[in-house]
């Protein structure tokens, strides 16, 4: 059974509820035209949650949110728990974002611990790994990512670590215009589910989804969905429109390229 393609649309800080819930109504309209064998995500910020899970009630798309807390309550000002993301309809969360690894001082450990409870809690952790420009060009990539993949599963069970999904977003692709080659994202990915495989085993390792993100747009994401080893896109800047992120998830039912 080939794995289902996960479009996932990460709005960042960007759309307030009536705009996010406006997205989500006009997107609704033309799911019948995303191919069967493609699941779609939003991940709105947290506020956002909730109004575009009613939104799309009954519909076939899902909703995520960009982050959470590992603490089950207390006194963490400012901070959402996997309970609480869990109780506003979200059934994916994003860990490790880029975004927050290297604009708010997320280390490997501190992933660690948000996909144990992601993973607790019974979400879907969207595990976020890349390597930044200078890593790669000192060829550390599949280093980095390996490492990335090895703290952030510190102590998870096979079975545990099926739900999740990998995104590969190298930080030099994301919101640059910059995407990688197929061909290097292709050999990143082949690299992520060679190290699932032996963490996880075979069977495992070949049920879990390896998305691609950074700069994704609808002019890309017919050839990267095409290869057999990238199981998704993960898009900011282009899933902001409607028919931008509609234009993509329809990419997912294009040809395979040769
Ligand atoms: P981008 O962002 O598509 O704007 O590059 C991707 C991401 O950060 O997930």
């Amino acid at each position: 059974m080939p794995r289902p393609k996960l479009i996932a649309a990460n709005w960042k800080m960007n759309k307030t509820i009536s705009e996010a819930v406006a997205f989500a109504s006009e997107l609704r309209a033309s799911l019948p035209s995303v191919p069967a064998h493609c699941d779609v995500v939003l991940i709105p910020a947290f506020f956002g949650v909730r109004p575009v899970v009613d939104a799309l009630a009954g519909a076939r798309a899902w909703v995520g949110a960009q982050d959470l807390y590992w603490e089950k309550s207390g006194a963490f000002t400012g901070e959402v728990s996997a309970d609480m993301v869990k109780d506003a309809g979200a059934m994916y969360v994003l860990v490790g974002h880029s975004e927050r690894r290297h604009g708010m001082g997320e280390t490997d450990a501190v992933v660690a611990k948000k996909l144990a409870a992601a993973m607790g809690a019974g979400l879907t952790a969207i595990l976020c790994v890349g390597e930044t420009l200078s890593e790669r060009e000192g060829g550390l990539e599949a280093h980095v990512v390996e490492r990335q993949l090895a703290v952030a599963f510190t102590g998870v069970a096979p079975d545990d670590a099926r739900a999740s999904v990998i995104a590969y977003e190298p930080v030099w692709a994301i919101g640059t215009g910059r995407t990688a080659s197929p061909g290097d994202a292709v050999a990143m990915h082949r690299a992520i589910r060679a190290w699932l495989q032996g963490r996880f085993g075979p069977v495992i390792a070949k049920a879990m989804r390896i998305q691609y993100g950074g700069s994704v747009n609808p002019a890309n994401a017919a050839d990267l969905l095409s290869r057999d080893e990238i199981d998704g896109l993960l898009v900011g800047g282009a899933s902001l429109e409607v028919a931008s992120f509609l234009g993509i998830a329809q990419a997912a039912g294009a040809a395979p390229a040769d």
